[in-house]
């Protein structure tokens, strides 16, 4: 951290302190649901350790922010924190000329605690989801559009497309089949916030935002689990082997960059300046992208920038690549178990 973002790091903090203390009329406990109003009489818990909340937050992405997007307009909204609570997208609306990180006020002040009480979202491919607290992650973590295969511009998803993967409503899909979706990760309590929030050893709600324990996100429904890469329902990739989860999803990303290698010659998916782009093996980049070859790389890139190969949405994220290869190849992918 910088010095300056040390300083008003320190200001965000004990106006949190404060707020936190106003609210709470005795001291924050922990409890099952999040924070909860314990009259100090009747406190029997060890109250939560908010130095040691405050220092896993620190050390997260949220805090460690990239921060060229957030001097853009449009950008800032999702890019700095005080822009978020306080609902800005230009950056003349700031009252201040420095930016700040996903910090404390961003989620436990206006706009998120608004999202955070009404547990309803829009995002680009689907209005009035339903996430619990979790619509407060999915307000920032989509792609930001609507994959549309006649889109001139050659659109690609945001670097954030989890809530499109989650949810089953992003991504360009194949009229002829019936998208499915894994119902039981989609209804999970409070969504995002049930597995990258759960309750940390110290025994509150981990701010590191990542999956520490796969036992406590997952441990409830799948018993025994000891890592993520779970074992598949069946050979997607149709490489001979039923591996975990993660690793079919990894295989249909290679299959389907390989399909677009062989149509175009080489040429390799990537983005730049919110667009798909093609490159050939000079270094060319493509002029018109066909509809079959901007479908496919589009889905490619949905479900590698959403960074749970899988694992948002096994039933979704398997199916979209499948059909991504069978609308660019002309087959089904060889060999493998159709994901129904
Ligand atoms: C709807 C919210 C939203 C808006 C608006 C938005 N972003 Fe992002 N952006 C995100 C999120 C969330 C991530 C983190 C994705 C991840 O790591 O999974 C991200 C990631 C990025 C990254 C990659 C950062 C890294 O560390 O790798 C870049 C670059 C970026 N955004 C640029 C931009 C630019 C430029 C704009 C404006 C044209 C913009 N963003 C607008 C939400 C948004
Ligand atoms: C105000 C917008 C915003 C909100 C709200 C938000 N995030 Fe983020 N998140 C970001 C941005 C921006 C990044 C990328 C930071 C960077 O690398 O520059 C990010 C990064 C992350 C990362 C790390 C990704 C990586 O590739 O390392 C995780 C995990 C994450 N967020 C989860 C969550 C969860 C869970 C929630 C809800 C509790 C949430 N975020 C709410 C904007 C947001
Ligand atoms: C079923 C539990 C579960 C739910 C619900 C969930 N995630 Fe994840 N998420 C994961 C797993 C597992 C990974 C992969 C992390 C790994 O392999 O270590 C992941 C990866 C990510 C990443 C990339 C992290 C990185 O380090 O690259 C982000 C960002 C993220 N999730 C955000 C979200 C958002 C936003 C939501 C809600 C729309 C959400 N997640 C819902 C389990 C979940
Ligand atoms: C990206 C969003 C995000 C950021 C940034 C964030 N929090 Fe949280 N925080 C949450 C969510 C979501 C919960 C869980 C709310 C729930 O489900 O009840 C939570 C819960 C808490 C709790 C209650 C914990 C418990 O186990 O009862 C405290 C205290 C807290 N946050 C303090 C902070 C502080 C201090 C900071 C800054 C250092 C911070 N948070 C930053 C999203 C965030
Ligand atoms: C609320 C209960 C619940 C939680 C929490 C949960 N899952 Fe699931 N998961 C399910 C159910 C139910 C299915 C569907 C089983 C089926 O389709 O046969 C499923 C499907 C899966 C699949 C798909 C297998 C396949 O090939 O179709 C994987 C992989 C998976 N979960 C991994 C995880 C991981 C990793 C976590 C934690 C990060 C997690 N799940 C959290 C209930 C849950």
């Amino acid at each position: 951290m910088n010095g300056r973002k040390l300083v008003a790091f320190g200001l965000v903090l004990s106006f949190f302190l404060m707020f936190l203390a106003g609210c709470a009329g005795g001291k924050l406990e922990k409890g099952k649901n999040g924070p909860q109003k314990v009259p100090l009489a009747e406190r029997e818990t060890e109250a939560l350790d908010i130095n040691a909340l405050t220092a896993q937050w620190a050390e997260s992405s949220h805090s460690n922010i990239l921060l060229s997007p957030a001097q853009r307009d449009d950008c800032v909204l999702c890019h700095d924190g005080g822009a978020f609570a306080a609902n800005q997208s230009e950056i003349g609306e700031l009252d201040r000329d420095f930016n700040v990180s996903i910090d404390c006020r961003a989620c436990h002040t206006g706009r998120g605690v608004d999202l955070m009480e009404t547990g309803t979202v829009d995002i680009p491919s689907a209005d009035n989801v339903k996430g619990g607290t979790g619509a407060l992650c999915m307000s920032c973590h989509n792609s930001r559009r609507v994959g549309d295969v006649k889109d001139a511009e050659r659109s690609a998803p945001h670097y954030s497309s989890q809530a499109d993967v989650f949810t089953a409503t992003g991504g360009i899909r194949a009229e002829d089949f019936n998208y499915g979706s894994t119902g039981a990760h989609a209804g999970i309590e409070n969504s995002c916030v049930g597995c990258h929030l759960a309750e940390t050893k110290e025994g509150f709600a981990s701010h590191t935002f990542k999956v520490e324990s796969v036992q406590a996100a997952c441990g409830q429904c799948h018993q025994g689990i000891t890592e993520t890469n779970l074992a598949a329902g069946g050979d997607y990739d149709g490489d001979g082997d039923k591996e975990g989860l993660q690793s079919e999803v990894e295989g249909l990303l290679s299959l389907v960059a390989e399909a677009v290698k062989e149509k175009t010659g080489g040429g390799e998916i990537s983005s730049a300046h919110g667009s798909v782009v093609i490159t050939n093996a000079n270094g060319e980049e493509m002029e018109e992208i066909p509809d079959e070859i901007y479908q496919a790389a589009y889905n490619y890139l949905l479900v590698s920038s959403d960074g749970s190969l899988g694992i948002h949405n096994p039933t979704y994220a398997v199916q979209l690549l499948q059909q991504s290869y069978k609308w660019l190849t002309g087959k089904d992918v060889p060999g493998a178990d159709r994901k129904q």
